[in-house]
């Protein structure tokens, strides 16, 4: 069953900055980009490398290890190696906690 969880707060996470935790086992990342919230799996498809500390562009997130390219919001594999989504989830605000559906 998923539900959403709280995460974070509003405070916690501001325009640019990122945070990652651990929630039901996953490591997720949050990302806040322009006030707007993304969050993915910190574990690259390519191979298993924590992925939500790479350098972020726009929101196109680089794997530190060998380079494939994410986009944040769609979860969608940009470059080799890696070719398959990373899991994204779901986010909303209430109030000033911010919940993923996990
Ligand atoms: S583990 Fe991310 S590109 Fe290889």
């Amino acid at each position: 069953m998923t539900e959403y969880v709280t995460i974070a707060t509003t405070a916690e996470v501001k325009d640019g900055e990122r945070i990652i935790v651990e929630v039901n086992g996953h490591y997720v990342g949050l990302f806040n980009v322009g006030n707007r919230y993304y969050a993915i799996e910190d574990r690259c498809t390519h191979d298993d490398g924590p992925l939500a500390d790479g350098k972020l562009t726009g929101t196109v997130i680089e794997c530190p290890r060998h380079g494939a390219t994410f986009d944040i919001v769609t979860g969608k594999a940009l470059t080799l190696p890696a070719i398959t989504p990373v899991p994204r989830y779901a986010v909303r605000v209430q109030g000033d906690e911010i919940q993923i559906l996990i």
